[in-house]
């Protein structure tokens, strides 16, 4: 009898830990699933990269580049126009971390949204934008 109820529990906690570790680890594969990372070479003030770097639903391409100090996250909106705004909280200068819905700043909280604005303080100011512009399939981000 002993042996059955302890199977029982074997197999209840087996679940639940099946459950939850899929639960932790649905919203961190959602976050990741849209993302791609580039790191075009920095060129007379420019970063470029192709249309093509959107894979599929892609909203967000983050470049990486070893002379700037903080990624550059490129968004793509419906109306299929392009912004860049560096990955700098604006509130103690911390690297973001982006979300399907905006960035997130880890150190205290800060978020802003896909168009740079602040949604959550303490950060008051909107991220820093940087000039971008589509030209025959490329698009040029200038630092
Ligand atoms: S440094 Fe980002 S919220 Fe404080």
């Amino acid at each position: 009898m002993s042996g059955t109820r302890r199977d029982f529990i074997k197999k209840t906690c087996g679940l639940c830990a099946s459950v939850a570790g899929i639960a932790i680890l649905a919203p961190t594969l959602q976050g990741c699933s849209s993302l791609m990372r580039v790191q075009p070479a920095l060129i007379e003030g420019k970063l470029s990269l192709p249309v093509s770097s959107f894979v599929e639903e892609a909203k967000v391409v983050i470049i990486q580049n070893k002379d700037l100090e903080y990624d550059i996250a490129v968004v793509k909106y419906l109306d299929k126009t392009y912004r860049s705004f560096e990955m700098r909280c604006t509130h103690q200068e911390t690297s973001l971390v982006p979300t399907n819905s905006g960035f997130h700043c880890n150190m205290h909280g800060s978020s802003f949204s896909l168009t740079g604005k602040v949604n959550n303080k303490p950060a008051t100011e909107n991220l820093k934008e940087f000039k971008t512009f589509l030209d025959s399939g490329i698009i040029q981000v200038s630092i």
